[in-house]
């Protein structure tokens, strides 16, 4: 069999951002095992991954990160040597209906996933720490909102308003916790806004392109003057593998666009670029914009000041917004089998059953 330089253990790699890093590892670094562990909730598809599902260096393990057996065991069995950390729920509006959900999955999930990675790697004398590392994937939500301008940075205090927010920050402490506790090798990033293929389409880009093709309406929250800093994918993907190669144990690493937008300016963008794919008038998709009910303790402004990660770790967005809300728009009409799959409900059945033994 062969032996593998690293063993890493990428959790919530069926999922969005989670697929895209689960990719760019297995093919760019063939002698690196890639094991994604991931549950399949709604947000997981298989489908994501069809492309590299058969690579020799890739294993898809089915598992809760809830499970604290399980990962006991799988820990024990595989032996990773890092953990790169994705799986979560991840949708604001889910969180103020449910929001002990996000507490059990985002909460307790890392914490069991710290606990199995502490007891595999700080008592066995195999492993050196020096080889180890925990990369906890975050957002940029847990600084809460600028309502009066500035930045996100590094050292900005905590101040998460919503319960998908308030997990996430929890998780955080629970890393660094025991980073300060038992030197445990760790490293966080906080992102802010992905746009991009593969993202379940209940957040705002996907659900607005899936909704004009349907001709449904397009519901903005409150005013539409809330502003995000959005970020290609795939640009965040090559940050996380810059950050696990090059991130110092212990530190954390903001991520971001430099690219804010007002939620009804792009979505006018998305209108337009809409309208010629379907050749329709222009303005024509834009009559479907509604307003609606805002969003409880909707954030105002996110923007990340990312000059610590650029200047430490050399990254920068490789594309220009434009030129991603194009390809993203393009990849969603050319993959419109995608997206009455994941809105269908039956894919879940069928890749659960699949790939399961
Ligand atoms: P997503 O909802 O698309 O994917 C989450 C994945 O985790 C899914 O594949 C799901 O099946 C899996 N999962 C959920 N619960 C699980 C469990 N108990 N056990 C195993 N797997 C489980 O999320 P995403 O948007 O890809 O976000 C990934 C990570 O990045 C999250 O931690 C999120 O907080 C963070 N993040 C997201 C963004 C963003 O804009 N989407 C920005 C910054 C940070
Ligand atoms: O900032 C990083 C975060 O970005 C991630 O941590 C989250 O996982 C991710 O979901 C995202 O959170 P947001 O709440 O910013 O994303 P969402 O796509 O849900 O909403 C973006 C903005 O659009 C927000 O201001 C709310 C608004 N919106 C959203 C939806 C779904 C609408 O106006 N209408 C909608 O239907």
């Amino acid at each position: 069999m062969k032996n593998y330089k690293k063993n890493i253990l990428i959790t919530g790699g069926a999922g969005f951002i989670g697929s895209h890093v689960v990719r760019l590892f297995v093919n760019k670094y063939p002698d690196y095992k890639i094991y994604n562990l991931d549950n399949l909730t709604y947000a997981g598809n298989l489908q994501n991954l069809t492309d590299i599902e058969t690579a020799p260096n890739y294993t898809f393990l089915k598992g809760d990160i809830v499970d604290a057996g399980f990962l006991q065991k799988i820990f024990a069995e595989y032996q990773f040597d890092s953990v790169i950390h994705l799986a979560a729920e991840s949708h604001v509006d889910r969180s103020i209906s449910n929001p002990l959900e996000f507490v059990i999955t985002n909460v307790v999930g890392t914490v069991n996933l710290l606990n199995a990675a502490k007891n595999l790697w700080l008592s066995n004398k195999q492993q050196s720490p020096s080889e180890n590392l925990f990369y906890h994937v975050s957002t940029d939500e847990v600084y809460g909102s600028l309502d009066n301008g500035g930045f996100f940075t590094e050292t900005t205090s905590y101040d998460p308003q919503s319960p998908y927010s308030a997990s996430k920050a929890s998780s955080d402490h629970f890393v660094r916790a025991y980073h300060n506790t038992y030197k445990l090798p760790i490293v966080i990033s906080n992102c802010s806004n992905n746009y991009g293929p593969n993202q379940f389409p209940e957040k705002l880009i996907p659900l607005f392109i899936n909704n004009i093709r349907n001709n449904k309406p397009l519901p903005v929250y409150g005013k539409g003057e809330n502003i995000r800093d959005w970020l290609y994918v795939v640009d965040h993907a090559r940050a996380i593998d810059d950050v696990y190669h090059e991130g110092k144990n212990g530190e954390t690493y903001n991520i971001g666009g430099f690219n804010e937008w007002k939620n009804i300016d792009l979505i006018k963008v998305v209108c337009k670029v809409m309208d010629k794919k379907l050749g329709r008038k222009e303005g024509e998709s834009e009559k479907l914009i509604s307003y609606v009910t805002d969003r409880a303790g909707h954030d105002m402004r996110y923007a990340i000041d990312a000059t610590k990660i650029n200047k430490e770790l050399g990254w920068k967005p490789s594309l220009q917004f434009e030129e991603g809300i194009t390809k993203t728009i393009d990849w969603y009409m050319n993959n419109q089998a995608w997206l009455d799959n994941v809105t269908s409900g039956e894919y879940q059945k069928y890749y659960t059953k699949q790939y399961t033994s």
